[in-house]
């Protein structure tokens, strides 16, 4: 009977207490939201599979951002529906495309919010690949080249932060270099570091209209089952220049976040994707969940395992959250 057992109750006995000794705290400033963003005009269409999230044309744009900007959310990453695709995907690249119109459309009115724009190919492909095709495979070096015109198209329209998501190799030193000869050396370069081939992304696809026509993204999007080769992703990421580095999915990937939390010393982004939302909203709607406690629940956890940033589809519901409490 001698053993003298830890009295951990001890911390935890009062609402005060607790939150004196809380280690990981959600922020506003952690919070990073998408928007989809589609050509044509008086359009504001619900996903099906994400409710609470829109498509919406250039000129409902400004009521959204409304809502973030008085939400006090800081930060959001833009996706583009383009009215038309090709081999190429030139409405990436488009001084007049899509993500080229929000971006600015977003500078002019809301000057202080921090642009992110998605650089890839998938929405823009007939094939919806994120990169080059050449007899039914997807080509490396030639999407670098197109890769890096968007990102200088994007930044050139006003965007504060380049995100390139397509895992093509060596995508970061291209853009880094495409940046830079054209002036925007101060642009960052948010890089999907460590990106999973994820069937969470299934609604993200209907939202985006970026589905493969063929086969999947296995040939460059990485293997559920590893680890060592984020550490390989996030390593030549570093050395090539990026300036945050993302993981992703969220959820399943949480001791991946952690590794590379503990591995680099860039800001760690997160990203929450459409999968997990959906499993979420589907569950509350069903009375299953508490959707509140469950989204702040799922949140902190993604802070305390290293997350810097978090892209959510949360973010406005989260945000709302935050400051009632
Ligand atoms: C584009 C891209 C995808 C997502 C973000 N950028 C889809 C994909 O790779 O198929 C998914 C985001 C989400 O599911 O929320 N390459």
């Amino acid at each position: 009977m001698d053993y003298q057992f830890s009295r951990h109750r001890r911390l935890r006995s009062s609402v005060n207490l607790r939150a004196m000794v809380r280690e990981n705290h959600l922020h506003l400033e952690d919070l990073i939201y998408p928007l989809f963003i589609a050509e044509g005009n008086d359009y504001k269409k619900e996903i099906s599979s994400m409710p609470g999230v829109f498509q919406v044309s250039l000129d409902k744009l400004q009521a959204e951002m409304d809502e973030v900007v008085s939400l006090g959310i800081k930060s959001v990453l833009l996706f583009g529906i383009p009215h038309e695709k090709d081999e190429c995907g030139q409405g990436a690249y488009h001084d007049h495309g899509i993500v080229q119109k929000a971006t600015r459309l977003i500078k002019e009115h809301y000057p202080e919010v921090i642009v992110i724009a998605d650089t890839c190919l998938c929405e823009y492909t007939s094939h919806g690949h994120c990169g080059v095709i050449e007899n039914g495979k997807v080509l490396n070096d030639p999407s670098l080249k197109l890769l890096a015109d968007t990102a200088v198209s994007q930044a050139r329209a006003g965007a504060d932060i380049i995100a390139p998501s397509n895992m093509m190799d060596g995508f970061v030193a291209a853009i880094r270099a495409g940046l830079d000869e054209a002036g925007f050396h101060d642009t960052p370069i948010m890089s999907y570091a460590v990106k999973y081939a994820s069937s969470f992304y299934g609604p993200f696809r209907e939202a985006a209209e970026s589905t493969p026509q063929f086969g999947d993204r296995k040939t460059y999007q990485m293997d559920p089952a590893n680890r060592m080769e984020a550490f390989r992703e996030a390593e030549s990421d570093v050395l090539e220049g990026a300036d945050f580095l993302i993981v992703k999915p969220g959820l399943p990937y949480l001791d991946i976040v952690r590794d590379v939390k503990n591995n680099f010393q860039l800001p760690v982004v997160i990203y929450n994707v459409s999968g997990e939302y959906s499993m979420v909203k589907a569950a509350a709607q069903n009375g299953w969940i508490d959707e509140r406690n469950i989204v702040m629940e799922m949140l902190t956890g993604m802070k305390r395992a290293g997350a810097d940033l978090i892209i959510t589809y949360h973010a406005k519901d989260a945000a709302r959250w935050l400051k009632e409490q």
